[in-house]
């Protein structure tokens, strides 16, 4: 057969002889036989050998009937493999599937944020800082939304959290803000005693039902707990689709801050930063000498954020990080709130990590400064004593309302010594 198929295939131009059109009919069948069986799984072939006229043609031309045993088993094991390559694509596709699904919620995401482009020229080339606000979504907590409707201006409040503990600086705290005639603020009340106060005092306050098992930890909790909590509640404002200026309460308003935000960046927040390179970042080399030629190691550094002061947009990423601290927050009950917010923030992704990406913007140390950048260098600066800021906040220093009230007479009482009673950092 093989020797008839070479004829065939070798016999150079001419005329076929009678002889040679029967050879070449004869393996046009085989071929085609042979085709049709490489192409069918057993049952068509079966079918074949049933139907009449191909029978006849085979009894005809086809040699014998062991032929057709030998390709009926040659289709049989290429069949068998056959299924074998289809079961291994299939299970290589659902593998490829399992590792797309990861990977699919994050893409979804980046279409949506707009459509592909180019690059554009040197100089001309700006990255995504301002991500898209979340679609509000009321259902979350309908009292609340009805709430923020009256209290917020333009999408975005003031929230301060408190319970009993804190009722004299949280006085202090809102006498200030109604005097400078910020409307939009709100305090959440973590107990009964300071509702009933904000109620008297004419305060925007919210009081979450108390169903819920977090609740309790604002009521008999220590600080870090109530911070914990913080993250969760502050999560359904922005699922509401409201921007939070979150705000602690040994804080004293001298501005109005929605006058000094700049809305470009998930989180916009104060420094515990003391100088420009403290707060917005610096070279810090490092000096291993062993190391002769390569001794100096550059290192970058940045004093943390605060998170008692930052405004926060309604974001994925903004409300991804709220997420990752609060439950941090709850797997290492002893870890410091502002210490997680920090890592949460800052650590790029590395091999078992994978790193948040939001945006973020340190706010200007002189406008929303810290005790100790008034204490240590503005109160003895005749330039910087004469800067209003917009916020002071307390936090490096334990006597928190004596120096809160200081901060009172000097920024708004004109007291130019109100200030000096007090050393730079704690009395001990
Ligand atoms: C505070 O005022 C609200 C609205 O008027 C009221 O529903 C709530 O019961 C008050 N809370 C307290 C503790 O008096
Ligand atoms: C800190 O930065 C501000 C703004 O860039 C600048 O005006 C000021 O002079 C800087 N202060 C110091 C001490 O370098």
């Amino acid at each position: 057969m093989a020797g008839r198929r070479d004829g065939l295939l070798t016999r150079p131009g001419g005329s076929p002889s009678r002889g040679s059109r029967i050879a070449m009919a004869v393996a046009v069948g085989i071929l085609l036989g042979c085709v049709c069986a490489f192409l069918y799984p057993d049952g068509l072939f079966r079918s074949f050998s049933t139907s009449p006229y191909h029978v006849q043609g085979k009894s005809e031309k086809c040699e014998t009937a062991e032929r057709t045993n030998t390709l009926k088993s040659e289709l049989a094991s290429l069949s068998q493999k056959n299924e074998e390559l289809k079961k291994q694509v299939m299970e290589l596709i659902s593998k490829l599937k399992l590792a797309e699904q990861g990977k699919d919620q994050a893409q979804k995401q980046f279409l949506a944020l707009g459509q592909q482009h180019k690059a554009g020229a040197f100089g001309t080339v700006k990255s995504l800082r301002t991500n898209p606000a979340v679609i509000p979504d009321e259902s979350v907590n309908p009292r609340l939304a009805k709430m923020l409707e009256k209290v917020a201006v333009r999408k975005e409040l003031i929230v301060a959290l408190a319970n009993s503990n804190v009722k004299d600086m949280l006085e202090l705290w809102f006498q200030n803000i109604k005097r400078v005639g910020i409307p939009n603020y709100l305090v959440v009340a973590l107990d009964d005693g300071i509702e009933r106060y904000c109620n008297a005092s004419g305060v925007p306050v919210y009081r979450r039902n108390s169903e819920e098992g977090i609740d309790r930890i604002g009521r008999d909790g220590s600080n870090h707990a109530v911070s914990g909590l913080k993250f969760h509640i502050l999560r359904e404002f922005l699922q509401l689709g409201y921007s939070v200026l979150l705000s602690d309460v040994d804080i004293i308003y001298l501005q109005n801050p929605f006058d000094h935000l700049y809305r470009d960046s998930d989180i916009e927040s104060m420094s515990d930063g003391h100088s420009n390179m403290t707060a917005y970042g610096y070279d810090d080399v490092s000096d291993d000498p062993p190391m002769g030629w390569a001794r100096y190691a550059h290192t970058m550094r940045i004093w943390v954020y605060n998170s008692g002061f930052f405004y926060i947009r309604p974001t994925i990423p903004s409300i991804e990080l709220l997420d990752r601290v609060a439950d941090r927050m709850a797997r290492q009950p002893d870890s410091w709130d502002q210490a997680v917010f920090n890592e949460e923030l800052f650590y790029p992704s590395h091999p078992g990590y994978e790193g948040l990406h939001a945006s973020k913007r340190t706010m200007d140390i002189y406008l929303f400064m810290n005790s100790k950048v008034l204490f240590k260098t503005v109160r003895k600066d005749a330039h910087l004593r004469r800067l209003k800021p917009v916020i002071v906040h307390v936090n490096y220093h334990p006597e928190k309302f004596e120096r809160m009230k200081a901060v009172v007479d000097f920024y708004v009482n004109g007291k130019q010594d109100a200030l000096d009673p007090f050393p730079d950092g704690s009395r001990s």
